[in-house]
């Protein structure tokens, strides 16, 4: 991103020492999303986003994933589809999990939400082991829609999630703010 809205963003995202756990800084978009001009600078920034990924729908991820990319639908001016924790979605769904640390997770969408040959873009708060965007561009592929790109307000590097990613974006774009 420019480098002022670079600054507008960072400087609204609190650190958060030992939360959830210790050792972990936790990091808290609530105070961007209280301030409707970097709310603003950051959906305008996504919605460019799909428009040079020529996205024809945003899949978000639960949970700051949906607050992110739900604006940047309407803006955008294409649909907008959740990505949900496992057990959520009412109809006939896809579901993929994913390796956590300890564990496995798994998210779901609706079998019917995306059309063979749609582009979507994939929103999200933070990129951090990668798992969670990785499921998703699975099930994308397994709905016959097409991957535009990952694009994620936060990349932490430290966890590699890039490089997690790197084989399921198969050559499409992973944009950090
Ligand atoms: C966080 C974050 C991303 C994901 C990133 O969500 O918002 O979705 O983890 O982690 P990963 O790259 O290691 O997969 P979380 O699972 O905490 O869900 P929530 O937003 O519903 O609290």
């Amino acid at each position: 991103a420019p480098a002022a809205l670079r600054e507008l963003l960072l400087g609204r995202i609190a650190d958060v020492p030992d939360y959830p756990q210790p050792g972990v800084m936790f990091k808290d978009i609530t105070p961007l999303l209280a301030d409707p001009a970097a709310f603003g600078a950051l959906t305008d920034a996504f919605a460019d986003l799909c428009a040079r990924h020529r996205a024809d729908k945003v899949v978000g991820l639960e949970a700051r994933g949906f607050i992110l990319a739900a604006p940047v639908a309407v803006r955008a001016g294409v649909g907008f589809v959740p990505a949900r924790k496992a057990g959520k979605l009412p109809g006939e769904t896809l579901g993929q999990s994913y390796d956590l640390e300890y564990g496995t997770a798994e998210i779901e969408i609706h079998a019917d939400a995306l059309a063979p040959g749609e582009r979507v873009l994939v929103i999200d708060d933070v990129l951090a082991t990668g798992g969670t965007a990785d499921a998703s561009l699975q099930l994308i592929r397994r709905a016959g829609a097409e991957v535009a790109g990952v694009a994620v307000l936060l990349e932490l590097g430290f966890l590699a999630g890039r490089q997690r990613l790197e084989p399921g974006l198969k050559g499409a774009p992973l944009e950090a703010l």
